[in-house]
């Protein structure tokens, strides 16, 4: 299989919007059409607010369209969030969680929306057999913060034996594309207005009580912005110190229909897995999609490999596993604090909010980020506001912290090296690589037909060399995660500018 592409692309038919031309004016601006942002926009236009919603390409095109789609508990265990945080906020972030799933599903009840949405168990397992000091020890944190858990001597209907293992009650899965798709339909219906390929390119003050986000067609005026792009674009510098950008690889493989119980699984590795059914309409198989392999986005210039772990690690797991359907990768965003950023844009002043550092539960935090949104721009208290406000201070993460920053100081060393092959003629058809010329990096990309891409490989958020990415084909930036298509295209911010194009110089 050469092509990579989600089983959520495949498998929904997104509604199109038209883009932005010339001015508009609205309550509430939210750039950006995934989960954090059409929930931001849906509940906003419920409250009676105005909203109008401006995506770069298409609805669910970004991450939504690339994430596994659980909601389990957090990434960061609960007995990490409690040593951290204390025990009242790590009790907060539980019901934030279970807050979120609740509302996706009233949000799906009321509006009809056919997306699978189910509850299921989760199941976080040890990855080596029986080594359960970490588990043990979430096992009672949960309990102490009210969460319904209980520790099993394996998961139940699995042919391999996880070992010990803890039972989180009422998660939930679905259809994420099929979700945003009624979400957005739900949204309009209601008087919203959404434009497609309309990429946010700025954002300026027109006074104390308005902004102006600017497209390159056109611009909207609105009391209130909400950046709910995975990671800001507005802000350049500061939140992108806090946190960093990993890739993360899944596979979907078909096995008989059920013949592994519906559940969410994951362990306590590194590189961690996680696991989940789905089914897709009324077809012979379910698809068992398996995912995990994290690296930072950028360092791993032919990560190919990682999709052969997964396989092998599920192949030794779960022998009904058949042929390999599916395969793609998707961006997480990981906070130095394991704790996402929902609020206001600390470089922002008070009506600029973002939504970002998902940390892998992206469906539950944008879905909690969009409700906080909400209820600061209705001016309602919202008691989660504290622990998830952006302009925290990364006390509780420093070593982390001060890692990645670091490792983003050392991508800049790119600029003083060679580039990675001496001429395009050593570049193998479909890939790419860096060539220097003087002081200029260029990134080469050799179509399998037709003629060489040439680009800068600044990236154009703050300047690292963007590296050359054989599993998608993208040039990606390996110091805060933007991302490019082969003719430049920003595909994944902070970068909202295309990498220029330029030409190699003749010999
Ligand atoms: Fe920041 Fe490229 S993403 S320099």
């Amino acid at each position: 299989m050469d092509s990579t592409g989600s089983i959520w692309k495949a498998t929904a038919e997104m509604g199109d919007y038209p883009p932005l031309e010339g001015g508009a004016r609205a309550d509430v601006c939210v750039v950006g059409a995934g989960i954090a942002g059409l929930t931001t926009a849906y509940l906003l236009q419920k409250e009676g607010k105005s909203v109008i919603l401006l995506e770069a390409m298409g609805v669910g095109s970004g991450e939504t369209g690339r994430t596994t789609a659980h909601f389990f508990p957090p990434d960061e265990r609960y007995h990490i969030l409690e040593r951290k945080f204390g025990m009242a906020r790590a009790a907060m972030i539980a019901d934030s969680y279970r807050m979120a799933t609740g509302l996706v599903e009233s949000i799906v009840q009321e509006e009809g929306i056919d997306c699978n949405f189910m509850r299921v168990d989760g199941y976080l397992v040890p990855q080596v057999h029986n080594q359960i000091q970490s588990i043990e020890r979430e096992y009672v944190v949960t309990q102490r913060l009210g969460v319904e858990v209980e520790m099993l001597e394996r998961v139940p209907g699995l042919v391999f034996d996880t070992g010990r293992c803890l039972r989180f009650a009422n998660n939930a899965q679905f259809h994420p594309l099929r979700y945003l798709d009624g979400l957005a339909r739900a949204f309009v219906a209601r008087g919203g207005v959404i434009h497609c390929n309309s990429r946010a390119v700025g954002i300026d003050k027109l006074s104390k009580e308005e902004r102006t986000v600017r497209t390159l067609n056109g611009h909207v005026h609105a009391a209130n912005v909400v950046l709910a792009t995975h990671t800001p674009f507005n802000d350049t510098v500061v939140m992108h110190t806090k946190q960093a950008a990993y890739s993360t690889y899944v596979l979907g493989m078909r096995v008989p229909k059920d013949a592994i119980p519906p559940m969410l699984m994951w362990d306590d590795g590194d590189p961690y897995y996680y696991v989940r059914l789905a089914a897709i309409d009324e077809g012979p198989d379910d698809i068992l999609i398996v995912g995990g392999q994290d690296h930072k986005t950028g360092q791993d210039e032919v990560p190919q490999h990682r999709w052969h772990e997964i396989e092998m690690w599920t192949r030794n797991r779960f022998p009904q596993a058949g042929e390999v359907v599916y395969r793609w990768s998707g961006e997480v965003m990981e906070p130095a604090d394991g704790v996402a950023f929902l609020g206001n844009n600390p470089m922002d002043g008070d009506n600029v909010y973002i939504i970002t550092g998902d940390s892998g539960n992206g469906m539950t935090h944008c879905t909690a980020g969009a409700m906080l949104v909400r209820d600061k721009i209705l001016g309602r208290v919202n008691e989660w506001e504290e622990i998830y406000a952006p302009s925290r201070k990364p006390i509780h993460g420093v070593g982390d912290f001060a890692a990645e920053q670091i490792n983003v100081v050392e991508q800049y060393a790119d600029w003083v090296r060679g580039g990675e092959v001496e001429t395009p003629a050593h570049i193998a058809p479909g890939e790419g690589a860096l060539i220097r010329h003087g002081v200029t990096l260029y990134a080469v990309h050799r179509p399998v037909e037709g003629a060489l891409q040439v680009l800068s490989a600044k990236c154009t958020h703050l300047g690292c060399a963007v590296h050359w990415n054989s599993a998608e084909k993208s040039w990606d930036c390996p110091c805060h995660g933007s991302r490019f298509s082969t003719t430049g295209e920003a595909l994944h911010g902070p970068a909202v500018k295309p990498l220029q194009i330029l030409s190699l110089p003749r010999d």
